[in-house]
């Protein structure tokens, strides 16, 4: 039980826990490989005993081998050798099986999303027919259960990989070529991706949330993602508007609705309505994002986010003004 328990890791980040009919398949190959894997390690450790016990015997009697030892031998590793080529046939056999079905792309899949890989973080857009029904976010997809979602994979530097364990396989984000993955939620949940590719010294911090909920749920959250930015009410969120729309925030972040365009860094149209920061590295607290802002070497060195040295009063501004981003 235990052992189980280790092997599961955490519930929303763990192939076996699957929640999709993608994750299904790949989690009956894992339990198939650890059967088999299981089963020759046993065989395997028994036979040796069992030989180190018979030699041991022999060497106490003063025993000779056999006469018809050495052929004895020879069988038994013919034997052995043979039935280890066939268990990694049936393994080829059944991994291939395996990775065609996962392959075609359902024809019905209303909803795709393009995912971009960057260096350490992740561009989401939902395409649309129409310009106003796209929407731009990052490291965080949502998605209404039951139905198949499509992603079109690229990168802009080097190569990232998307793998959310709990929903599909892994997929590569390649610079300047577009693969395509599909998976499909059957249980509403918080599952969290991970890149799964080396891609530089933030890799293990570009973490990404794929958060199924119920189609109703979901359409209410696209069509406030589709509205532009919340415009500041009250003086103080004003105030950080200006901060953010003259100082170094619009360089690299956009913010529809405002001067602010700049795509070098995620959009925070709607920031304050998602989870984490800094691609799931920190909560989407008040006190999260001031340490992020101020000292962002700190707490992820190496990203592309530079400090910012603001006056107590500015940054107070800024933070009510990106809070107020719902
Ligand atoms: Cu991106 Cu590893």
């Amino acid at each position: 039980m235990l052992l189980l328990q280790t092997l599961r890791g955490a519930p929303n980040q763990s192939v076996l826990e699957s929640s999709g009919p993608l994750a299904d398949r790949v989690e009956s190959l894992w339990w198939f490989a650890f059967a088999t894997a299981s089963i020759v390690y046993l065989a395997t450790m028994g036979g040796l005993w069992w030989a180190a016990a018979r030699a041991r015997r022999r060497e106490r009697q003063g025993e000779e081998l056999p006469p018809d030892g050495e052929r004895r031998m020879t069988r038994g590793v013919t034997i052995a050798v043979s039935a280890t080529v066939v268990i990694l046939l049936v393994f080829l056999i059944t991994d291939l099986t395996v990775g065609r079905t996962l392959d075609p792309v359902p024809r019905k899949h209303p909803i795709t999303v393009e995912l971009t890989g960057k260096q350490w973080w992740w561009d989401v857009q939902y395409a649309d027919t129409s310009a106003q029904g796209r929407v731009q976010t990052a490291n965080e997809i949502h998605i209404p259960v039951g139905q198949p979602v499509l992603f079109l994979l690229n990168a802009s530097d080097v190569i990232h990989s998307m793998w959310v364990p709990n929903l599909a396989g892994k997929k590569d984000l390649i610079p300047g070529y577009t693969q395509s993955m599909w998976f499909q939620a059957d249980t509403a949940g918080d599952y969290r991706a991970q890149c799964a590719e080396f891609c530089g010294l933030q890799h293990a911090k570009m973490a990404l949330h794929v958060i199924a909920e119920p189609q109703a749920k979901y359409e209410k959250w696209i069509d406030e993602q589709r509205k532009p930015a919340h415009t500041p009410t009250d003086s103080v969120a004003d105030r950080g508007r200006e901060v953010f729309l003259t100082g170094q925030c619009a360089m690299c972040h956009s913010i529809t609705g405002t001067s602010a365009a700049s795509h070098n860094g995620p959009d925070l149209t709607h920031l304050a309505s998602r989870r984490t920061i800094a691609a799931g590295t920190l909560p989407n607290t008040r006190g999260a994002l001031a340490g992020w802002i101020v000292d962002p070497q700190q707490v992820k060195p190496g990203t592309h986010m530079p400090p910012n040295q603001l006056a107590p009063q500015d940054l107070d501004a800024l933070l009510t003004y990106l809070q107020s981003l719902k």
